[in-house]
């Protein structure tokens, strides 16, 4: 969330100053709020979370320094490094006050994505009416909501149960793969006209997950382990894409308009799909 808002603050002009004050505003709250749970989350994270790499990946750190050079806006550094170092744990140990420490991050972000959503929604609205300008595709401002939306879910389930229902394979798969869908379209469209083969790459990627996508709308949960298998190797592919493509961006070897954290970001998006189809479940929906 603290880079969505960081994408919306990097893509308005000059003269927003009330659009790009409130983007840095809860780009602030929610770099304080993920420095305080990463803290937190010492010696309590799972061991597949830290080993899938949706947390940080071997680029994150000379992501966020290079777009902190070229936007000028301020990144936090010091959490991604205390990223690196965080321990996996079971978080049965938890004390009473650890309880407590974790109902009230877990409130004080649900009313922060209550806010950021309405500002997602507003910029949307002003955007697709032609009352505001900015560099951000109105698909990503859609598709930043919707992640927005799943991560309030997920946090006000966990705060009314107490656990996570696990999510049926086939709706987590119409979710991601549209996710992943859309990734490849943005950037297909933020790479310079001349990268003809990776402009193919990305629209090759776009065009199969249209089809996975398609495909898990249509299958029943219980036929689901052909399709994901076959998910779960495209996924793969398109992760070493993303991997490459951010490698290329951060050493300045591809053209485009993409922040290097943009890049990152959605390699850890795709780390974390990775990680939702190794889980082997099947939950009926
Ligand atoms: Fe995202
Ligand atoms: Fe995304």
């Amino acid at each position: 969330m603290k880079e969505h808002a960081l994408f919306l603050l990097a893509g308005f002009p000059a003269g927003e100053t009330e659009y790009r004050e409130k983007a840095d505003w809860f780009r602030q709250q929610f770099e304080e709020a993920l420095a305080y749970v990463v803290y937190l989350a010492d010696g309590r994270v799972g061991r597949e979370a830290l080993r899938s790499e949706e947390v940080i990946t071997e680029f994150t750190e000379i992501a966020e320094q290079q777009t902190k050079k070229l936007t000028g806006i301020p990144i936090d550094i010091r959490i991604t490094q205390a990223e690196k170092r965080l321990r996996s744990g079971c978080p049965c140990a938890s004390d009473r006050e650890m309880v407590q420490q974790v109902q009230m991050i877990n409130q004080r972000i649900l009313w922060l994505l209550n806010g950021l959503i309405a500002f997602k929604e507003n910029i949307l609205q002003n955007v697709t009416t032609c009352n505001l300008y900015t560099t951000n595709y109105p698909l990503l401002i859609e598709h930043i909501i919707r992640e927005a939306e799943l991560y309030r879910q997920i946090v006000a389930e966990l705060e009314q149960k107490g656990c996570i229902s696990p999510k049926d394979l086939k709706s987590a798969e119409v979710f991601w793969n549209q996710i992943m869908m859309e990734h490849a379209q943005f950037i297909r469209g933020l790479l310079d006209p001349t990268e003809a083969d990776l402009l193919v790459a990305a629209d090759t990627f776009a065009g199969d997950f249209r089809l996975l996508l398609e495909e898990a709308k249509r299958q029943d949960c219980r036929a689901m382990g052909e399709l994901t298998r076959k998910t779960l190797e495209t996924t793969e592919r398109y992760r070493n894409f993303k991997a490459a493509g951010t490698e290329g961006i951060t050493s300045c070897k591809v053209r485009s308009v993409i922040l290097p954290l943009l890049a990152d970001h959605v390699l850890r998006e795709a780390n974390h799909y990775l990680r939702i189809l190794e889980t082997p479940i099947c939950w009926e929906g």
